[in-house]
């Protein structure tokens, strides 16, 4: 992947450096984003401010034919084998919650998560045990923080309903064995749900190869915009769920009392969309193709190299587990013995111009489970480079030597 030119296309790296040149390590929150993305949502508020869908005028007409295109270009994106599989939600959120709250379970259902869910996932989960008197069920991962793949397979039966999991954690970086995982939860009938918010903008996913039912993913991790979220819904498991919002848009023959629901995507699409956002994500889309996501990936996983074999001897430092950066795609994270991850966070922001990302990144179950109080998290794309991953790792291990504690 040539990074210098890839750089060209991002506003905020494109400027002569100065002393201190921004570093962004916080794309596990949100990436950058190219002008390209740019270019297209500014494109409908100039050329065709319009709704999709609904009136018949010419500018309307091109929203809807371009809409039509972002979905196709985000289908083929994820192997999907048909359009009207993407649903465009708000976020990643949205998709998680469509699918756990909108489930037809019956009290002393199961759902199995593993136990270091986003509380996108885990908090629906919490409510809908409470709503409906579903059973929830956390498998625990093992003493090196990867997926236990024994343990979940003990956890299964014919009363699991649904198999709702983390497909690459926001907190250590690591992939579950997605194959394997949706094979053993459709033995015992059950349906899955993958958080694909970290996966998706990191690594090459093909529904029609996996076989997953669902999968929800944010735009605005993979250089899309803010505001849009993937949503998958395989079309032989579209009847299980229910929207969990609605109104105009995802309906038809609203009379007596009755309505009728459109077929997917739009059942799920209630209301008023995103077009601006929804024509930003499919140029994210087609800048990840001209990148290509095998290099994508390999380019996370260098620079994740460089900086664990950089801050690997220091002392102060611990590297959350799993220590194999081959496993982790491009999160880094870590604590500082002696120090609170938000000042190490400060202190890199104000005196280096490095950003990065601090506290429990939405897992507190999970650092609560093996009692550590957050930590400090770099996450790199395709944007970033080893002159920036040689200052980062110069700057904490300064900060280390300044301020940590050896143990
Ligand atoms: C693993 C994971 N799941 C879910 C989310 C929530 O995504 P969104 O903000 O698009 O709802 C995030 C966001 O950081 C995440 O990292």
């Amino acid at each position: 992947m040539d990074v210098s030119r890839v750089r060209q296309d991002f506003p905020l790296l494109s400027s002569e450096p100065g002393v201190n040149p921004l570093v962004y390590f916080d794309s596990a929150c949100q990436s950058l984003r190219p002008v390209q993305v740019l270019e297209a949502m500014n494109e409908y508020y100039g050329a065709f401010p319009s709704c999709a869908g609904r009136s018949v005028h010419k500018l309307a007409t091109e929203v809807s034919i371009r809409c039509d295109d972002a979905r196709s270009k985000v289908a083929r994106f994820f192997g999907a084998e048909n359009a009207n599989e993407i649903a465009f939600l708000k976020n990643a959120t949205e998709g998680l919650n469509t699918v756990i709250l909108g489930y037809d379970f019956e009290p002393g259902d199961e759902v199995v998560t593993t136990d270091y869910e986003h509380n996108s996932l885990q908090v629906p989960v919490f409510k809908v045990c409470e709503l409906k008197g579903v059973k929830h069920i956390s498998v625990q991962s093992s003493d090196d923080a990867t997926f236990d793949v024994d343990a979940f397979h003990e956890r299964m039966s014919k009363r699991v309903k649904l198999v709702a999991m983390c497909l690459t954690s926001n907190v250590h970086g690591y992939t579950l064995p997605a194959r394997e995982v949706v094979d053993i939860a459709h033995s015992y009938g059950a349906r899955v749900l993958f958080d694909a918010a970290q996966a998706a903008p990191s690594m090459p996913l093909d529904m029609s190869m996996l076989e997953v039912d669902y999968l929800a993913a944010s735009a605005h991790k993979m250089l899309g915009p803010s505001g849009v979220g993937i949503f998958y819904v395989n079309e032989g498991a579209a009847a299980d769920i229910e929207p969990i919002m609605y109104g105009g848009h995802g309906v038809t023959e609203v009379r007596g009392g009755k309505f009728t629901l459109l077929p997917p995507p739009e059942r799920f699409e209630t209301g008023l969309q995103n077009y601006s956002g929804i024509l930003g994500t499919g140029a994210a889309v087609d800048y990840l193709n001209s990148v290509g996501m095998d290099d994508v990936r390999d380019h996370e996983v260098g620079l994740n190299r460089r900086m664990t074999r950089g801050l690997m001897q220091t002392p102060e430092v611990a590297i959350m587990k799993p220590f194999d950066p081959n496993m982790r795609g491009g999160i880094f994270s870590f604590n500082i013995d002696g120090m609170t991850p938000h000042d190490i966070a400060m202190i890199l922001d104000n005196s280096k111009n490095i950003m990065i990302r601090s506290g429990m990144h939405c897992c507190h179950s999970y650092f609560d489970e093996i009692a550590v109080d957050g930590c400090a998290r770099a996450s790199v794309y395709i944007y970033n480079t080893d002159d920036e991953v040689d200052s980062f790792v110069e700057a904490v291990r300064d900060l280390s030597a300044s301020f940590g504690k050896v143990r």
